[in-house]
This record gives C-alpha cells, structure tokens and sequence, in this order.
C-alpha cells in the first residue's frame, strides 16, 4: 500500500462560474472585490501553485481568504483538498464571501499576525473539523488569510509518519506566517513535482536524515544504498550513489542536503529518483529540511524508449526513401539507352512511381506536377503512333502521397489507352487528334475526366466485364484503393471519355496527423 496515496483533485484555483459569466480566477477575484496590488497577487499566485504541500502534509483542506476592498469582509480566492486525506469540502467555495466577525479566526489571524486555532472543533455535516488561520504575509504585511480545515473524522493516535508530516506543515506554516514561504523569484514546476505522498525525507538542521518514510527508503535502496537511512548526512550519501560520470555537481548536494528550495534528479544504479528539498526556517532559524522523493525509473525509461523509436523510424524512412531514389536514377539512366519507346516508357513510368513511393504515406505532393510528368512521359511513347501531347485542363494541386501513387498509374494507364487504341488509329485517317486531361476539384470530390476524340470503345466494350490487365489494374485502383468510381464511355462528338470520380473525405483521411512530440527530457533543476 503506498502512504496516503489517493487520487485527489489537482490544484483549483478556479471555481464555479461567476455572475457575469467569466470564470473567477485568483487574479480577476483579487482586482474586482480587493486592495490586492499585482506583488501580492504574484506572491499569492507562487503560494497556489505550491501549496498541495501544505495541504498534504497538513490532512487538512485550504481556503484562501483575502479581505475585502469596503472592509466589510473575506473573499475566498483559491481553494484546495488533501491528497492524503478526507476532504471537508465538497463544494467549491472559490468566490464566496463572508463578513466581518462570521469567521472570527480570520479576523485575529490578520490583527494578531499569527496563527490562530478554535477552541472547539465545529461540526460540518455531522462531521467534527479542527480549523486553523495562518496569516499570509508579504514584506511584514498579511495580505490574506489561510484557513485549514481538519477532518477529525478519521482521526487516531497518528503514526511516526503523519506525525512527521504534521510537524513539517506546522514548519511550512510558520513559513507562510513569516513571509518565509513561497520563496520568492522561484519559477513554479511545470512537470509534476515530487508529492508528499510519493515519498519524504525528514533532515535535521545539520541535513541528517531524521525520519525516512518507507516510499522514500525504497526508492534509496533502488539507487543502491544498502545501508540505513535514518542518521545519515543525505547530501554526501546521495553524490555517493550518483552513477560515476553523472555530474556530481553542487546542485545535487545543495539540494540533497536540503539547504536550497530546488528540484534534481538523481541516475545511480540503474535507476532515477527526483529529489525536491523544501528547507524549514522557523522563526529565523534553520530547523532542516523537507526532502520529496520520487522513483520516476519507469517514467524516464519510457520516454528514453519512445525517444529511440522515434529516431529509428526517422531512420529507415530516410534509407528506405534513399533506396527509391536511387532505383528511379538508375531507371531513368538504362531508358535513355532503349530506343523502343515502349520500353522507355515502363521504365519512366516505374521510376516515377519509385519517386512517388519515396514520400511517406502522410507526405504532402504536388500534383500537378507529377501529372505533367506522366503525360510527358506517355507522349513520348506515342509518338512514333500518334503526334498528340495530352493537355491537362485544371489542377490537381496537394495531395498526400498515399493518393498521389495510385492516382498518378490511373493517369498513365488512361492516356495510354487513349492513344494506342483511340487516337493511333484515328489519325492513321488524317484527323487532328486531341487529348485532354480536366481536372474539377470541388469540396468534396476530385474529378478527372480524360478525353480523346479518337476512335470510340470497340461496340462490344464492357468496362465490368473486362478481362484486359490495363482497365482491370486502373478499376482496383480507383475503386478499391481510392474509393472511387470510374467509368468508361463514348465521348459526346465522337472518341472515348474515361471518369475517374474520387471522393476527398477518403484523401483527408490519409492526410497528415500531427507528429507526435518526442518527450520532454530532464526537467532543469534548480
Ligand atoms: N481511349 C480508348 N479508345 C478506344 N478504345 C479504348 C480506349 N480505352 C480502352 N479502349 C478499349 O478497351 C480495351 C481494354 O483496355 P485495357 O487498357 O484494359 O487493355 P489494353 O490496353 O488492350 O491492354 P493493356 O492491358 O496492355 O492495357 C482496349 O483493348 C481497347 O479496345
Ligand atoms: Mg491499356
């Protein structure tokens, strides 16, 4: 079982949605209801992002009270629940208000400058709550008011680990009491930072270990320590089993040894443990320290995994890609030696679909582009048959190259048969042969007519049941592979009119997805 691990709610310094529909954040609360300037509400933001600490180690529920502009009352900013307890809250209070003398320990927190307990423990819904008011104070003022609310419900004779956590809230709270805590100038962590709940180290003011909590020594004897905890000077046992080569720098013994408010990763024996050292100043004097531990081996030996796969799947896209070009070079190289223009023309067609190929899937192309190159390409096959270059009417524009492949063979194989069987034979008579390729790009669909006024489909031509390769392979292609449907009939005015009709919702689908991210690395201490 971990030590109060339990799903609790992050930081909420948000609340329920306020009157005039905006949502009721710590700085709009403080501008419209108080004195607050912007360094208090700085200070009070830094105090937010950093308080789940205090409210772990404390078992109890936050709300934060700042006095009112009109000095009738309090106004709640920001609010938070234990994760290592039951909360007393279970509603949010963030943006309520309460006047003058209907929270007494309030108003004494703020004139006396120091905490203040209730005699009594009140009951909240049948449920006993010890609460407490600590002063926030700034530059000697109090510019707010904590109120810590115990839920005395489950309370026991508590054990040496709740009691260190309590001994280290009473610290923190002293802290807070006497404008020692949040440090100020300290960035607050973006990445999840050690919890109390995840592991502590209590040091003494010497930075002897005084109390280890049994998360905290487990992710010790996973960096290797053999030896007990307890009694030991923790900054020098941690350089000790840092992994020779790791740069056993100031910032890891500052930090172990609690003397700074900072945050390090310690690599040793095969494992990583994070390590924040929250060090306690009471009434001007070192007491010692806070360690939070945190075992992130599986983290970081995830993401070093995801971040390997990553760079070898660039790899062999990029050699795979390499080994296409080069075939379509070497291609292209042995057609200009063929005379046949048959021949040339396979090996042009081939090396143009190695090209193609050579972009990933998800790859954007230039269409238009690669269609000129098919119908180059086909016109010079013709050209002892029939003197007709195709024109393309239209764009084609971007499309993914998952697309692009098919599409550009279909293309090949349509003006191919147009001019071997329709326009070869039309212009052996004597007429102007003519070949068009159109292109109609609405929302939706991509259609490409390609048109030839040569000499019409044989009279038994039937596209379904045609047993031919060229048709056969362009229909799959369309059909099966695109989505879309093709057809083949006789050209109003004579010749033969091939439609190739693709739906643009099944090209979207094969547009790009964002790149995923590699993983952040090592969070910067300090
Ligand atoms: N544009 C066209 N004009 C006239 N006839 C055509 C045209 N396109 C196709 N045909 C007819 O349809 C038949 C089938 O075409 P298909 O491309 O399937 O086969 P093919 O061109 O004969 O052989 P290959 O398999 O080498 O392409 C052709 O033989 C031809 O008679
Ligand atoms: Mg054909």
């Amino acid at each position: 079982m971990g030590e109060y691990c339990q799903p609790g709610p992050q930081v909420r310094a948000v609340g329920p949605v306020s009157d005039d529909n905006r949502v009721p954040t710590l700085t709009n609360l403080a501008r419209r209801h108080t004195a607050l300037t912007a360094a208090d509400v700085d200070w009070l933001q830094a105090l937010v992002s950093d308080w789940q600490l205090l409210a772990d180690l404390s078992f109890a529920d936050l709300v934060l009270w700042a006095p009112l502009l009109d000095g009738s009352g309090w106004v709640v900013l920001a609010q938070m629940r234990p994760t290592t307890g039951p909360t007393t809250f279970h509603d949010d209070v963030v943006g309520t208000f309460a006047s003058t003398g209907t929270r007494p320990f309030l108003d004494a927190a703020r004139q006396e400058k120091r905490i203040c307990r209730e005699g009594d423990p009140e009951w909240t819904r049948g449920v006993p709550v010890r609460r407490e008011s600590i002063p926030v104070t700034r530059e000697g003022k109090v510019i707010a008011v904590i109120e810590r609310s115990t839920n005395l419900s489950s309370a026991r004779t508590p054990s040496r680990l709740e009691l260190t956590y309590l001994k280290g809230a009473d610290d923190l709270a002293q802290m807070v009491a006497s404008g020692m805590f949040p440090w100020p100038g300290q960035e607050p962590a973006l990445v999840r930072s050690p919890r109390v709940g995840d592991g502590l180290l209590r040091l003494g003011r010497s930075g002897k270990v005084s109390y280890a909590s049994p998360n905290a020594l487990s992710a010790y004897r996973r960096l290797g320590l053999t030896a007990d905890l307890v009694g030991a000077d923790l900054g020098p046992v941690t350089a000790r089993l840092a992994a020779p080569g790791q740069p056993t720098d100031d910032s890891l013994m500052v930090t172990a040894s609690g003397r700074a408010p900072r945050e390090t990763e310690v690599d040793g024996n095969g494992s990583v443990v994070q390590l924040r050292a929250i060090p306690l100043v009471v009434n001007g004097l070192r007491t010692g320290a806070l360690i939070l531990v945190r075992d992130v081996t599986e983290l970081r030996h995830r993401e070093r995994e995801l971040m390997t796969k990553d760079a070898t799947i660039r790899e062999i896209h990029h050699r795979v890609k390499n080994n296409l070009q080069t075939v379509a070079a070497l291609l292209r190289l042995q057609a200009r030696r063929l005379d046949a223009p048959e021949a040339r023309a396979a090996l042009e067609e081939i090396a143009t679909v190695h090209e193609t190929l050579s972009h990933t899937p998800e790859e954007i192309v230039d269409f238009d582009d690669i269609a000129d190159r098919v119908a180059a390409m086909t016109a010079e096959v013709s050209a002892s048959e029939a003197q007709v270059k195709p024109v393309i009417v239209g764009r084609f524009g971007k499309l993914p190259s998952a697309v692009a492949t098919p599409l550009a063979l279909v293309l090949a194989e349509l003006l191919q048969n147009a001019l071997q069987h329709g326009l070869a034979q039309s212009l052996a008579l004597g007429s102007a042969g003519n070949l068009e390729v159109m292109v109609s790009k609405q929302r939706d669909r991509l259609v490409v007519r390609v048109c030839d006024n040569g000499a019409g489909l044989p009279e038994d031509f039937d596209l379904d049941s045609a047993t031919s390769l060229g048709l056969q392979i362009v229909r799959t292609l369309v059909v099966a592979e695109l989505g879309g449907r093709l057809e083949v009939k006789p050209r109003i005015g004579g010749g033969t009119e091939a439609i190739v009709d693709l739906p643009l919702e099944s090209l979207a689908r094969v547009e790009p997805q964002p790149k995923r991210r590699p993983p952040t690395g090592k969070r910067p201490t300090g």
